[in-house]
């Protein structure tokens, strides 16, 4: 069968391939304590649920406009317009998850030959987006000796007059680093001056810890309107990943180049997640304060079993409910380098988790504590055996 030449630039998410192996192996009847999945363990907040039974009830089922139904734009550009951001309900497109505002992004904004600067390790999906419409990722590597924090200084030397935009991503997913609010704003002044994009995922912002703040770019948006366009998902805060609700926040022409794809593409994300979507955000903050305090207790509890571990250096995650250890120092033959490490950790110790190769880092494994904390500490003694053996 002969395929679009572009699908030689792009593979399967390897996210979705650990956690495919690891759901082979539970079907065998084999207890796996997965730490693979970039999802929430926790039930959608009740009053979501409830808001998309009654829309669904009462016949809110047709096609809505494609860039999502005025309550929840309006709703997404009061809470952004708190932080100062100048944008309203028009700026808003509401998308079937940031995964779909990024996918939109990269066909309404990139073109062949451009570059397009993300900080690694990177969320795997970044560079394949990048590729797929032709344009070529610039990877600026940050570090696990400063807790991956991610520097403006790199990003600013990395300009070229082919650099189309910088995507951000704080806090990171598979690094848990962050940006601070001094250095979005250099690299935003920078981009600015040069008529370079900057896109800020923000899909993390929640999850940040030890009384940190998330330096959003929305505050900036007053003074750089042309310059950032902000990306925003509920899966996360709101554990609803499998609704697909995302959005993203922009210039107006933007705006309007994204609509016209998606009108295109998925006309709009469906019309009763939209509702409770719009729902979580007005009535679950109870809920997300909870989600939040147990992620911060995984976060210790992960943290202080991986600094037992022998050869394995990890400082705690500054957000995100990601850990990415370094465990190069635990190669050996028959698990050299990250993809053969996490197929021992599943053989050896069933334990799934993702090969940092994936993320663009081959010393590091990715360790997603969104899951409980039986299954955490079930995954850690077996993978702290495995390793010593
Ligand atoms: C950094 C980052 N951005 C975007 C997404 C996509 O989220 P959504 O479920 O809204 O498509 C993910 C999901 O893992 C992510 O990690």
């Amino acid at each position: 069968m002969k395929l679009a030449s572009r699908m030689a630039r792009i593979g399967e998410s390897a996210t979705l391939r650990v956690s495919r192996k690891a759901g082979e192996l539970r079907r065998q009847g084999i207890e796996v304590a997965d730490f693979s999945a970039g999802e929430p363990d926790f039930d959608t907040p009740l009053v979501g649920i409830d808001a998309a039974i009654e829309g669904l009830r009462t016949g809110f089922t047709r096609y809505t406009n494609s860039s999502g139904i005025p309550e929840l734009r309006e709703a997404l550009a009061e809470r952004y317009g708190a932080l100062g951001a100048p944008w309203t309900a028009a700026s808003v497109v509401v998308t079937v998850g940031a995964k779909a505002a990024l996918m939109e992004l990269a066909l309404a904004l990139f073109e062949e030959d451009q570059e397009v600067i993300i900080p690694a390790p990177y969320w795997v999906t970044f560079p394949e987006q990048i590729r797929m419409v032709g344009a070529e990722p610039v990877e600026i590597a940050s570090s696990v000796e400063d807790g991956f924090r991610i520097h403006a200084e790199p990003i600013l030397e990395a300009l070229t007059p082919r650099t189309r935009a910088v995507l951000l991503n704080s806090p990171c997913n598979p690094t848990g680093g962050i940006l601070e609010g001094a250095d979005l704003e250099r690299i935003v002044e920078a981009c600015a001056e040069r008529d370079v994009l900057v896109i800020a995922d923000e899909t993390y912002e929640r999850f940040i810890y030890d009384g940190r703040e998330h330096a959003s770019a929305a505050a900036l948006a007053a003074r750089f309107p042309d310059t950032i366009i902000l990306v925003g998902s509920f899966s996360k805060t709101y554990a609803m990943t499998g609704w697909r609700v995302g959005y993203l926040l922009g210039p107006a022409p933007v705006i309007s180049a994204v609509s016209n794809i998606q009108s295109h593409a998925t006309s709009n994300t469906t019309s009763f997640a939209m509702l409770g979507a719009l729902a979580a955000m007005r009535g679950a903050e109870s809920d997300v304060a909870e989600m939040l305090t147990e992620y911060a207790v995984r976060r210790e509890l992960v943290g202080e079993r991986l600094a037992a571990m022998p050869g394995v250096s990890c400082p705690p995650p500054s957000g995100s409910f990601y850990a990415f250890p370094r465990v190069a120092e635990c190669y050996r033959e028959g698990r050299q380098g990250s993809i053969e490490m996490a197929e021992f950790l599943l053989d050896e110790a069933r334990v799934a988790v993702v090969p940092g190769v994936a993320f663009g880092n081959d010393d590091h494994i990715r360790i997603s504590f969104a899951c409980s904390r039986s299954e955490l500490e079930l995954g850690l003694d077996r993978m702290a055996a495995a390793l010593a053996g």
